[in-house]
């Protein structure tokens, strides 16, 4: 263990700002990702916040603007609401991306920006309530209290979600990560937790919630975190267009076999992970051993309401004879979204949501 708490078996992508990964054998293990194997990222330095003169403002379009304390938050609102949920960073799976085309500047995550926690808090909703949320609002936007410098200013990470988001059940100011507080790489003392989202709307460190009009104009949510189609690039872009990220998409992942395995022929274990946004369930997992072929279909029950915040662990077993094969999987979700076939119709220059089908090359012997 390191300083942080952080098991020695991640993935170092940066030293500073720390940015870290789980190898995906080992989100395999479990359901729950293990806080010291759960993924970080950070753009600035992960700052470190005195808990007895931390407050939380909460302003902009609102009868009454608030200071709270920590105690307060404790106190004043219901403050173990619980939801399990999947973080999952914009950027998980852009290696795939990356092998079509380069995307410099970016970091190079494989599946490993990824990872599902219990997560405590206050509602949302309560805090916004308690401060009176005038007719004119329609997003809510965050301030953590990290500095990212850009052009020789400092400014603290942020960006927003929209009203009706976050006025729902699922979305809390979170102090307790699987059962213990919130340790500092995930922003002791209080982050935004904003399931089926993408990971930057959850911020960390949290230190001002604003009631506007309009989407927040933070550099992470009007600049970056944008998508673009594939014949935009850097020097083509128009940083005013573009969509402004939110719902996560529908992703599978497959755990075993292995990239580039050598298995023994026969009847072989397919597992892996797969998630979906907009609260929505997922259907179907799809699964094939000769590259597309073929497709064996694996049905998905509904689960309870509460649960479509996180991804689902599926398997099957199919029978692989001598020889190289090709292991792909998609899922489907209760819309009908399905998973691309190939990365040329969603590549992107910042390389964000590649939910291009998983594909797992293995050899038999
Ligand atoms: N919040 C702050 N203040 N600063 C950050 O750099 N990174 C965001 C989000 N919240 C970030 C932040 C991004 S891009 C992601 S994917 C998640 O935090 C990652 O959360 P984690 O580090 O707890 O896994």
């Amino acid at each position: 263990m390191n300083q942080l708490n952080k098991d020695h078996a991640m993935i170092v992508r940066t030293q500073q700002p720390l940015n870290m990964g789980t190898p995906l054998h080992l989100l395999a293990a479990q359901r729950l990702t293990p806080t010291p194997l759960f993924f970080v990222r950070n753009h600035a330095p992960i700052p470190i916040i005195d808990p007895n003169t931390y407050r939380l403002t909460v302003d902009g379009l609102v009868d009454t603007a608030l200071s709270l304390s920590l105690n307060d938050l404790r106190t004043r609102f219901e403050s173990h609401r619980r939801v399990e949920a999947t973080l999952q960073c914009a950027g998980n799976r852009r290696t795939e991306l990356i092998a079509r085309a380069p995307i410099p500047d970016e970091l190079p995550w494989d599946t490993d920006a990824i990872g599902t926690a219990t997560w405590e808090g206050v509602r949302l909703r309560d805090v916004l309530e308690a401060a009176g949320i005038k007719d004119s609002a329609g997003h809510i936007a965050f301030v953590g209290l990290d500095q990212v410098v850009k052009q020789d200013k400092a400014f603290g990470f942020g960006g927003s979600i929209p009203l009706d988001k976050a006025l729902s059940d699922e979305v809390l100011l979170v102090h307790t990560m699987n059962g213990e507080p919130l340790p500092m790489e995930h922003g002791y003392p209080l982050r935004v937790l904003v399931p089926g989202y993408i990971g930057a709307r959850s911020v960390k460190w949290l230190s001002r919630i604003t009631i506007q009009a309009e989407p927040s104009d933070n550099y992470y949510q009007a600049h970056a975190y944008k998508l673009f189609p594939p014949s935009v690039d850097e020097r083509s872009v128009d940083w005013s267009g573009g969509v402004m990220l939110d719902h996560l998409n529908v992703n599978a992942v497959i755990f075993t076999p292995m990239h580039d395995e050598t298995l023994r022929a026969g009847k072989t274990r397919i597992s892996g992970y797969a998630l979906t946004g907009h609260g929505r369930q997922l259907t179907q997992v799809c699964v094939s051993a000769d590259g597309g072929a073929r497709w064996h279909t694996i049905t998905l029950e509904p689960r309870p309401a509460q649960e479509v915040w996180s991804w689902l662990f599926w398997e099957t077993d199919l029978d692989l004879p001598t020889g190289s094969h090709e292991i792909v999987a998609y899922a489907v979700d209760s819309a009908g979204d399905q998973q691309p076939s190939e990365v040329d119709a969603i590549w992107n220059f910042k390389g964000y949501m590649n939910n291009v089908w998983h594909r797992v090359p293995v050899q038999c012997t």
